[in-house]
């Protein structure tokens, strides 16, 4: 699938703007606070529904409008026509419409006909960096974007989680406790070890492609698992303290760099060796969505080309030389780098 146009209405600081798009590489040129990445994160929008960097989705429609609406044209051998739009329906809240070829569409049904799209953006060394509750939602997010019930195994899972807590937090005696929290637990053990058993595929995955530039990543992937055995063993400290120790909310994941001596690349790595970590999760998105759909992803770069060394430079030219790129910068020199036809917006 190519990606060949988006409109957008009332998106971030986009009032109507129009933008078409080279199969090979469209290279987004603006001063700061253009809207460079806002465009991205549409084009992201467009094809998971959500965008990248809001809390709330109501912060993705313009300020003081009710609505947004994105539509964009991707090309399968035939135009196909994809149209969310997001109106508010409190101060804080959204309703999506979705629609293919101008007929309504679950959000599901939309996933199921769209692609995949990797972003790679230099604000992600998070991953690396921040806290384990970063790390499991990069995984969830790269998980649910092949795996439509994963989502919502996550989203059941931490409703029960909330009742579960609730339970903890109010409980009289200890009999009736035991009751209530009967149904909860066997409902957080299903769904549980259905995210724990994804997560743990995912990593075997990235840990079966380690290599990168000829350095060897790997993760650990520290699994709490929420079973009846570990529960029994915890209980009474669970009681005490009135909430839910152990399961996948928190799992944790080790990123170790086999060179030049095996270490854990949060605590111990360069900038650039966390870089090169973040790196080679990417180059795995690409490569685990595209043996999944058989598809290319679309790839989103966001004002990556500052902060790469040479040998990063190029190994970036080589996926853009792959795959349909969509990269911002604030540097008019990148466009001559990459050596494929390009398309240029000037925003
Ligand atoms: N919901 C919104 N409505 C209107 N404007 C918004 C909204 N959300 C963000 N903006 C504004 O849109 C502008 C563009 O933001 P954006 O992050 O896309 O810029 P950028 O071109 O990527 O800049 P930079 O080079 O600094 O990364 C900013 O001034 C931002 O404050
Ligand atoms: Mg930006």
């Amino acid at each position: 699938m190519i990606l060949k146009h988006i409109f957008l209405s009332n998106f971030r600081n986009f009032t109507q703007a129009d933008f078409s798009f080279n199969p090979h590489l469209t290279l987004i040129i603006g001063e700061n606070a253009r809207g460079k990445t806002s465009l991205l994160e549409a084009l992201f929008a467009s094809v998971y529904g959500t965008g990248f960097r809001e809390t709330r989705e109501v912060e993705l429609i313009k300020w003081d409008m009710d609505e947004t609406l994105i539509e964009s044209v991707f090309d399968e051998g035939q135009d196909m026509l994809f149209q969310i739009r997001m109106q508010k329906s409190s101060e804080t809240t959204v309703r999506k419409s979705y629609y293919v070829n101008k007929t309504t569409k679950s959000s599901n049904q939309y996933r199921s006909m769209q692609m995949q799209a990797v972003l790679f953006a230099p604000e992600q060394i998070q991953i690396i960096t921040g806290s384990p509750s970063r790390r499991r939602r990069y995984f969830d997010d790269v998980i649910a974007a092949v795996d439509r019930d994963y989502k919502k195994k996550i989203r059941y899972f931490e409703n029960a989680l909330r009742r579960r807590n609730k339970i903890l937090e109010n409980y009289e005696d200890e009999l009736n406790l035991i009751d209530e929290l009967k149904f909860w637990n066997n409902y957080l053990i299903e769904h549980g070890s259905y995210i724990s058993k994804k997560r743990k595929e995912y990593i075997e995955y990235l840990n079966s492609h380690p290599s990168i530039n000829g350095k060897n990543f790997s993760i650990d992937y520290l699994q709490d698992e929420f079973t009846l055995e570990r529960l029994e063993k915890i209980k009474q400290r669970e009681y005490r303290l009135r909430r839910t120790l152990i399961g996948p909310q928190k799992d944790d994941f080790i990123f170790n760099l086999d060179a030049p001596q095996e270490k854990n690349v949060s605590l111990f790595g360069s900038r650039s060796e966390q870089r090169m970590a973040v790196f080679w999760l990417k180059l795995n998105e690409l490569s685990y969505f595209e043996e999944l759909s058989k598809m290319k992803p679309l790839l989103l770069l966001d004002d990556i080309f500052s902060e790469l060394d040479e040998h990063n430079r190029e190994l970036v030219m080589s996926l853009i030389r792959e795959y349909q790129t969509i990269a911002t910068t604030t540097e008019e020199e990148v466009q001559t780098l990459a050596h494929v036809p390009e398309e240029v917006i000037h925003l």
